[in-house]
């Protein structure tokens, strides 16, 4: 009888994380920060971005491409000045149709390139012309504003033949094959860095901007004097702008966790064993595969849905970040729309109140691990900037995960705010839509206003 209960509480447990844990969790991660910009052996890539925060007066319409995940869009973003930006015109489409898949390893990135802009074509009048700044959001190895050599996909995307090569080159010949007089794109970054702009733009205090939505990441502003003195990243560089930088962490690399037989199990049934450790534990990419991979086992051990073992469970992605905030939203008594759930995508009907209050309990768990362990990450980014707290900082977010799993932004202010304590009225979060949309205009603009270098053949 206190079979269930019992695997509930040891699952909650090995999930959910104590205060010493998030601590330590935070402290490893500034530690891995400071090992990463000084070039010694670290999971944190610690990108280059070439680029200062925006002063808030950068003026001027532009071209914004964001290559996200299987969606792109292209925006004609217009900035004001005074911290005023609006979106004139955007066009979203996906990479992935009925009949055609960008993603997979069967294509390749030439083909890719031209496909989007084709897309661009589409959405400009003839013989029209605007700075471009591409948002491409994986990791890549900066050499300047405008140069991106793609390190490894993330987010299970595959497309053949752009690992190890310049992401603008690819895009920029795939614009002049079909005669867009935009090209090529002149500032390349990170969607984490246009998050991190799109704030800026409008709060000087902004000092992070991160991602939680399919993937996790976050970057950071780093005073490059701290570092020109120290060697690592910025040896033998030219400071940029005022002195400062913004850095791409690659945080959903970050790999001293603790972690669970199920995170174990995802990792080696994923595409790149052993990467990305942090953000299969926390993104929405990922912990639906981690809800299925749980309820999985409590079926296989009879603690639930006993007279059946629904397919979805045993089907790899099946199980989607949407469906864990439909669980965790249902807040009846009798768990109406987790049950409607149960029967709507498992195919399992009139099931008892205490599976489905299993599933949502563990729905909730995994949704409260993967808030504190990205809180613990921020909160080591902050000791690495400001080690003291004397100033104040945003930490800009967006994502699907932060803005729409019910309670999860909460649940990480709360982690925050707790790590933080007396110093928690100094940090403030915003939620910052369209920053990768908006920052690659931002990015653009940036190159012309403070006449950053570029890099030309
Ligand atoms: C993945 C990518 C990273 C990106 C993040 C959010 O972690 O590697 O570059 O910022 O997803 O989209």
């Amino acid at each position: 009888m206190q079979q269930l209960p019992n695997a509930v509480r040891r699952l909650r447990m090995n999930f959910v994380l104590s205060g010493t844990q998030i601590m330590d969790a935070a402290e490893d991660f500034r530690q891995a920060m400071v090992a990463g910009l000084n070039n010694e052996k670290s999971s944190l890539k610690m990108l280059r971005s070439y680029l200062p925060k925006p002063t808030g007066d950068e003026k001027g319409v532009y071209l914004a491409v964001d290559f996200g995940g299987t969606n792109v869009r292209v925006l004609k973003v217009e900035l004001s000045g005074h911290g005023k930006c609006e979106i004139l015109r955007q066009r979203s489409f996906p990479l992935v149709g009925k009949d055609y898949d960008y993603t997979s390893d069967q294509v390749d990135g030439k083909a890719l390139f031209e496909f989007i802009a084709e897309q661009i074509k589409v959405m400009l009048p003839a013989s029209s012309s605007y700075p471009l700044g591409f948002t491409f959001s994986y990791p890549s190895q900066q050499a300047s504003i405008n140069k991106a050599i793609l390190i490894n996909w993330t987010k299970e995307i595959k497309t053949a033949g752009i690992v190890g090569c310049d992401v603008v080159e690819i895009f920029g010949a795939a614009l002049q094959c079909k005669n867009i007089e935009c090209l090529p794109p002149r500032a390349v970054i990170n969607d984490t860095v246009g998050t991190l702009l799109t704030s800026a733009y409008i709060d000087s205090d902004t000092s992070m901007g991160s991602i939680c939505g399919t993937g996790h990441n976050t970057c950071y502003v780093e005073s490059q004097e701290k570092y020109l003195s120290h060697g690592g990243k910025f040896n033998n560089c030219k400071p940029i702008g005022c002195g400062q930088e913004i850095i791409n962490l690659e945080a959903g690399n970050f790999d001293r966790l603790p972690d669970t037989v199920y995170d174990h199990e995802l990792d080696g049934d994923s595409d790149l064993p052993g990467h990305q450790r942090l953000e299969k534990m926390v993104s929405g990419q990922y912990i639906g595969e981690i809800m299925r991979l749980v309820v999985k086992d409590f079926v296989n051990n009879g603690l639930i849905f006993k007279d059946c073992r629904p397919e979805i469970f045993y089907t790899p992605y099946k199980i989607k970040a949407e469906d864990i905030s439909v669980l965790i939203a249902d807040e009846s008594q009798g768990l109406e729309e987790v049950e409607a759930w149960l029967g709507s995508h498992c195919g399992v009907f009139d099931t008892l109140i205490e599976d489905r209050i299993t599933m949502r309990t563990i729905a909730s768990i995994i949704v409260t691990r993967s808030a504190q362990l990205i809180a613990a990450t921020y909160y080591g980014i902050l000791r690495h900037i400001d080690p003291q707290l004397k100033k104040n900082h945003t930490i800009a977010i967006d994502g699907s995960v932060y803005e729409r799993v019910p309670g999860y932004a909460h649940k990480l202010k709360i982690t925050l705010n707790n790590l933080l304590q007396d110093e928690a009225s100094t940090v403030k979060i915003r939620l910052t839509k369209e920053g990768s949309g908006v920052g690659a205009a931002i990015a653009a603009a940036l190159v012309q206003h403070q006449a950053l270098p570029v890099y030309t053949k």
